[in-house]
């Protein structure tokens, strides 16, 4: 993929990253992830059953992305 809608990741707070425009996914080996949507969800908390797509799990697992005492300033 490239080109004409440019690439934005947005990290979610507790959850996964969006990923919106051209980009491509790949594999650990190299081989394209079929990606069917504009807009995609990676997992970033691991225990998503569809990785590298984010499931919902993360709600469930109590994933965090920051750190309790971060999270009072
Ligand atoms: S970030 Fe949603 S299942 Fe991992």
């Amino acid at each position: 993929m490239s080109g004409e809608r440019p690439a934005r990741i947005t990290a979610c707070p507790d959850g996964p990253l969006l990923v919106r425009g051209d980009v491509g996914i790949v594999d650990a080996d190299g081989n394209e992830v079929p990606r069917h949507r504009a807009t995609v969800a990676l997992c970033r908390c691991g225990v998503s059953t569809i990785k590298p797509f984010c499931d919902g799990t993360h709600k469930m697992v109590g994933f965090r992305t920051t750190e309790p005492e971060d999270r009072a300033r």
